[in-house]
């Protein structure tokens, strides 16, 4: 079945309760797996489709992001959503994006958006938009769920701790993660994938080859060195490669904790995100 489209927020007060799926559109099977999950918990699914101008910096894609609302309202449907709320940018920033970008800045934010060589040190400002997008989301949605990739693990961490901040801004929200999906090549699924060239997939698999390497690895500074190794011999230009706690994101001396290995690599111009849990050894 088709689900009811919602371009005008005051319509959503029907919907408090639901399971959440927020994203940017371009939509692919990592979010339809998303979709599907939360329709599993019985609850409607609503989906937000936004492409959100605060959490780009002001060279980053956001004027060619890929938009393909049809097929999106398509993957929707097949995957069990209920609703697709698509908000006109006035809905979210009423004051305008001028002014949303200033609102941002002064955004109190959880410790893990800020930590040292990751998301913060490639993309300043980046998560002050994600929270303000989601937060405002979420007030206006007023889900009991809400589920997110582990994919961007380090925007789940600062998701969740923005929720346990606020807890009754919030109302109880729950928030669920979800295991990145993968093409059968290993590469984790986005919506970037789209701006590869054929001839660059090779090169992009060397990100998953690379956390993959680093699960065998007995010490993390062992890891990360492994992690370059495998992304340079990839050709691909290194942001970060690093191990840290899962939970922090802080650097860990040793693998007795629940850590992950954390990639942004660049392909030319298309930066490309990886994560992988690496086993706890004790
Ligand atoms: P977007 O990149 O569209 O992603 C929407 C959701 O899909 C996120 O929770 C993301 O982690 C998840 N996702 C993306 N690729 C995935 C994959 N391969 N496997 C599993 N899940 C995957 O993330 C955003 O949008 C935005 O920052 C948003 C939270 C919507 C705020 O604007």
């Amino acid at each position: 079945m088709r689900p009811t489209l919602i371009d005008d927020a005051s319509s959503l007060t029907a919907w408090s309760g639901c399971a959440f799926v927020p994203t940017m559109g371009a939509l692919h099977e990592g979010h339809a797996s998303l979709i599907r999950s939360a329709a599993r918990g019985g609850r409607p699914v609503v989906v937000s489709i936004f492409v959100n101008p605060t959490q780009f910096g002001p060279s980053e894609d956001f004027a060619r992001y890929p938009r393909t609302l049809e097929a999106d309202l398509a993957t929707c449907a097949a995957a069990g959503a209920a609703a697709v709320f698509v908000p006109a940018v006035e809905a979210i920033y009423p004051r305008g994006i001028d002014a949303a970008r200033e609102e941002a800045v002064n955004l109190p934010l959880p410790a893990v958006a800020t930590q040292p060589r990751l998301e913060d040190a490639c993309r300043p400002g980046h998560f002050a938009g994600v929270v303000q997008v989601v937060s405002k989301l979420f007030e206006l949605v007023r889900p009991a769920v809400a589920h997110f990739g582990e994919k961007d693990w380090q925007q789940l961490r600062v998701i969740s701790d923005m929720v346990e901040m606020h807890p009754t801004r919030f109302d109880g929200l729950r928030i669920v993660p979800e295991p990145t999906v993968r093409e059968d090549n290993g590469l984790a699924m986005s919506s970037r994938n789209r701006y590869l060239e054929p001839s660059q997939i090779e090169a992009a698999r060397g990100l998953s080859r690379a956390l993959q390497v680093a699960c065998a690895a007995q010490h993390p500074g062992t890891a990360e060195a492994l992690m370059h190794g495998t992304l340079e011999e990839h050709g691909l230009e290194v942001q970060y490669a690093v191990v840290r706690s899962a939970q922090s994101l802080m650097p860990v001396q040793g693998f007795e904790v629940p850590t992950r290995g954390l990639i942004a690599a660049k392909l030319g111009n298309v930066r490309l995100i990886d994560t992988m849990a690496l086993p706890v050894w004790r």
